[in-house]
């Protein structure tokens, strides 16, 4: 396992749609691996392969909370319901708070490091972390969609992703 460089804007890579995985072998399991070191050592709640510079439909989520660690290969969202506004931040993009409107309620159907196809139904900020990674994987980044801007001193304790 290895902490990567994680890739900044304006870098064209991240408004780039991710390729879908077709192998699930040792490789994209270093991957996760790394992923999960990447976001943990920079104190994020998610990360996507496009953020370290792999063109790949991978992310993960994980809210330090009973969910534990999402994993989501080749991830859709499958249907919405309702809307919410909340603060994002995103690694990409250090020192920057905005608030988005997103659905609330999601169902995700992705597969895991194994290639076995899962669905999973979600509300609230874990759903906004979710549909946050899967735009990444889209090439779509949260500032295409902030409706305020926030400075750090009025934030309290949002995460990153
Ligand atoms: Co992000």
């Amino acid at each position: 396992m290895a902490i990567r460089k994680i890739v900044k804007h304006p870098d064209k890579g991240l408004e780039k749609k991710c390729r879908k995985v077709t192998s699930f072998g040792p490789s994209l399991h270093k991957l996760l691996d790394d992923l999960y070191d990447t976001m943990i050592d920079a104190d994020g709640l998610g990360i996507a392969a496009p953020q370290v510079g792999v063109d790949l439909a991978v992310a993960i989520v994980d809210m330090d909370d009973e969910h534990g660690t999402l994993e989501l290969i080749n991830p859709e969202i499958i249907q919405t319901e309702g809307s919410s506004v909340d603060v994002e931040g995103c690694l990409s993009f250090p020192g920057i708070y905005g608030e988005v409107e997103r659905p609330d309620l999601i169902k995700v159907r992705a597969q895991d490091r194994d290639g076995d196809v899962y669905e999973l139904e979600v509300n609230e900020y874990f759903s906004r972390a979710i549909q946050h990674e899967v735009d990444h994987l889209n090439g779509v980044l949260f500032t295409s969609k902030v409706i305020r801007y926030i400075q750090e001193d009025e934030l309290e304790g949002y995460g990153e992703e």
